[in-house]
């Protein structure tokens, strides 16, 4: 039971990718991570992103938290401008049959939506 118990636990951890801060305080990056604030529909989704997968995208495994920019979204190969189903970003949702967010429930329809439209729109 111990055995099993750590088990768990050493999963649990390896799967957070290196998460070194505190997730309760989700809206780290929010204040002064150098989005444009007219850019509201980046704004939206990086709302969804910073709640949802940021604790797991952020780390040695890659830095979403830098990506500050529709540009660097683009370029960094998570979304394709203009299809949202066709961006891994939200082909790996599990609203649509994937995994994301790993150990996280479904993404809510309004969190789905945010990002929708902002990958849609550009
Ligand atoms: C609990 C940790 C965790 C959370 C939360 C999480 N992910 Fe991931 N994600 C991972 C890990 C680990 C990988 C790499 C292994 C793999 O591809 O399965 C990954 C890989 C991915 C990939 C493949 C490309 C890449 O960057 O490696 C996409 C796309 C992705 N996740 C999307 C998301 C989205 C969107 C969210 C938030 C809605 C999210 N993830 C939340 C752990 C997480």
């Amino acid at each position: 039971m111990i055995k099993k118990t750590l088990q768990l636990l050493l999963l649990i951890t390896s799967t957070s990718c290196g998460q070194s801060w505190n997730t309760n305080s989700k809206d780290f990056l929010l204040s002064g991570n150098g989005i444009d604030p007219s850019n509201t529909n980046l704004v939206t989704a990086f709302a969804v992103i910073n709640d949802e997968c940021i604790s797991c995208h952020t780390g040695y495994h890659n830095s979403w938290s830098t990506l500050n920019t529709d540009q660097l979204w683009i370029a960094n190969g998570s979304i394709v401008a203009g299809s949202a189903l066709s961006s891994p970003l939200i082909t790996r949702l599990k609203n649509r049959g994937g995994d994301m967010p790993l150990l996280s429930p479904t993404l809510t329809e309004t969190q789905y939506n945010a990002l929708i439209n902002w990958i849609d729109a550009l």
